[in-house]
């Protein structure tokens, strides 16, 4: 039987998925993908597949909880590699809706024949209990070029679509590569970037030093870090400011920062609770990437509203490939690849 590769673990991938498998249960994983994801997280084989809560706050250093709303307080110099400790639950930061209207429906693709197709998710592994697409799921590096090309000729793979994350950076590099050397189809599917608005105080920046140099520039000092938690470390030096470090999951080890706060948090966030954090915390900057999309853009509003500058990254370069911005025509791409194959 052929397959269909998606590759990334974002809401257009699992939609597409949820879309060409037909399927709203979570998928089984290939053995390969539980192979993989034991060699790169022990823990996603071993614990069962649930969401953390929506928000809670992090002990920082480990013993000394802030109060939800307060100002943070002055840190003492952190012990890094600390464990940390058990997380408090918190009142502000629930989910919610989005913010904008909706986009106009786009018509759902058709799944595709079960009997004839297999729908493969690949996620990275950097998540420890992710929520499984529709469809099957293999989990964890492909071990790079060669690796991907190898595992794209023993699944028999038709076709590939990159749902990457837009500052997964790598990815998208070897899935262009390996599908070249195969001769496969290969479509971007990645949601528009955010645009500037009239009143928008941005300032986009191509890497976080970047970003620390212009905070300093602008005399920031209670800054609202909205990034993963792999792109903290250049912030420690800046002993001068606090931040308000806002992630999905719990940071082991703490990084050094003197004088910070972690707010444990998945999106979507509403803009009234957007507004209530930043004022509740005298945010005076922002530091966000340009993800796009619309379970997280409701900063960019309350930052707009209250002339607060945000210092945003732009996107990672990307190969030049057939790419779209929704479900549907990722859908109609698949559609044409496979009439033309067959
Ligand atoms: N929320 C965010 O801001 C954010 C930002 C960046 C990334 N992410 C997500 O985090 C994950 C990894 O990010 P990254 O920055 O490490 O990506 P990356 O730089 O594009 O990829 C690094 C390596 O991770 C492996 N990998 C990445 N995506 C994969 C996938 N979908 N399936 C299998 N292997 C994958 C590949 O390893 P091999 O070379 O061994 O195949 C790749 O070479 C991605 O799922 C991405 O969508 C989220």
């Amino acid at each position: 039987m052929n397959s269909i590769l998606i590759l990334g673990g974002t809401t257009e991938g699992y939609a597409l998925a949820e879309a060409l498998s037909g399927s709203t249960t979570p998928g089984r994983s290939t053995a390969l993908g539980r192979l993989n994801a034991d060699i790169s997280d022990r823990r996603l084989v071993s614990k069962p597949n649930r969401a953390p809560p929506a928000a809670h706050r992090q002990a920082w250093p480990p013993g000394q909880p802030s109060q939800p709303g307060q100002p943070g307080q002055s840190m003492q110099p952190s012990q890094p590699m600390q464990p940390s400790q058990p997380m408090q639950p918190s009142q502000p930061m629930q989910p919610s809706q989005p913010i904008q209207p909706s986009q106009p429906m786009q018509p759902t693709p058709r799944a595709l024949d079960p009997a004839r197709w297999r729908v493969i998710s690949s996620l990275a592994g950097r998540t420890s209990c992710p929520r499984l697409p529709a469809g099957e799921t293999r989990i964890g590096g492909f071990g790079g070029v060669a690796g991907l090309v190898d595992y794209l000729r023993e699944q028999r793979i038709a076709a590939v679509i990159d749902a990457t994350h837009p500052f997964a950076a790598t990815m998208g590099w070897h899935a262009a590569e390996a599908c070249q050397a195969l001769r496969l189809p290969l479509l971007r599917l990645e949601r528009p970037a955010w645009q500037p608005e009239p009143g928008d105080r941005w300032h986009p920046v191509t890497d976080w030093n970047s970003a620390c140099e212009t905070l300093q520039e602008l005399g920031a000092r209670r800054v609202l870090l909205a990034l993963g938690r792999q792109d903290l470390q250049p912030f420690v030096d800046l002993t001068a400011v606090h931040f308000l470090i806002r992630c999905v999951s719990p940071l082991e080890p703490l990084p050094a920062f003197v004088n910070a706060e972690l707010l444990l948090a998945r999106g979507p966030f509403d803009l009234a609770s957007e507004r209530a954090l930043l004022d509740a915390h005298r945010i005076d900057a922002i530091v966000c990437k340009n993800s796009g999309g619309e379970a997280t853009a409701a900063k960019l509003i309350a930052a707009r509203e209250r002339e607060i500058p945000v210092l945003i990254r732009q996107r990672p370069p990307r190969p030049a490939l057939p790419s779209c911005a929704d479900v549907s025509s990722a859908g109609d791409w698949l559609a044409q690849v496979l009439e033309a194959e067959q």
